[in-house]
């Protein structure tokens, strides 16, 4: 089973892609998550890709296209995978599409997660994240048990440095501008299912769970 998760920054990809990747059993893969990680541990990769993130806008194609050719190609993913982030450009669709079709594969479901912008800025600025395990809480819509504590692991949540609502601004148009077409298509493919991202956490992953059997 292979899945792509497509919607705004901040529509909820990554809280819907671990429920998905749980419930199936296949590998959770983001590149932001990605990028984050070589960030923290001070690669070369993660000094790049920060300077184009901190002004939210897109690591180059070359560089992401790579990590996750990379990343698919390894055996936990030769059951599937849910790409949570990727293909964020037509030309990144283009090839991984192409590599796909190398191997006499197909993505499976792009599932849009749909929530409009004037919702976004108001989740962004509440997301706080675990930056030791990567687990996501909101301070309003899904507070951790202790205030700024990561129920997962203990450590520290932060708001992420993407978050800050300039940088939010910015991340929606480049969504605008660059990854919405991607909904035209996988549309176009015959596997693109839209999912009302507004709602309830559970109701979301309850709407995705019917599409996706
Ligand atoms: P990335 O990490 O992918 O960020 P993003 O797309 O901007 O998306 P987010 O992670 O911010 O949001 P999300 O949709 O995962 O929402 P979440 O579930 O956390 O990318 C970061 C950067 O890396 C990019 O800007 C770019 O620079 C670079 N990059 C990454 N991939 C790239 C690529 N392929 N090409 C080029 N550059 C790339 O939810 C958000 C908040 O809302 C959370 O607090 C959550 O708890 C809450 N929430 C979730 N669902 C609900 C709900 N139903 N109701 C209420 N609250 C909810
Ligand atoms: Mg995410």
């Amino acid at each position: 089973m292979k899945i792509i998760m497509l919607g705004a920054p901040g529509a909820g990809k990554g809280t819907q892609a671990k429920m998905i990747a749980e419930k199936f059993g296949v590998p959770h893969i983001s590149t932001g998550d990605i990028f984050r990680a070589n960030i923290k541990e001070g690669t070369e990769l993660g000094m790049e890709a920060k300077k184009y993130m901190d002004q939210g806008l897109l690591v180059p194609d070359e560089l992401t296209v790579k990590i996750l050719l990379d990343r698919v190609a390894r055996e936990d993913c030769a059951d599937g995978y849910v790409l949570d982030g990727f293909p964020r450009t037509i030309p990144q669709a283009e090839v991984l599409d192409a590599a796909l079709e190398k191997l006499n594969e197909k993505i499976d479901y792009a599932v849009n997660v749909d929530v409009p912008d004037e919702n976004i800025v108001k989740r962004m600025s509440g997301r706080r994240a675990c930056p030791k395990c990567g687990a996501t809480f909101h301070v309003e819509h899904i507070p951790p048990k202790q205030e700024g504590i990561c129920d997962s692991c203990g450590g520290e949540l932060v708001l992420r440095d993407d978050d800050r609502q300039e940088t939010v601004q910015n991340r929606l148009k480049v969504y605008h501008d660059q990854t919405q077409p991607l909904i035209d298509y996988y549309g176009k493919k015959g596997v693109l299912k839209s999912v009302d991202g507004t709602v309830e956490m559970q109701k979301v992953f309850q709407a995705i769970s019917d599409i996706i059997k």
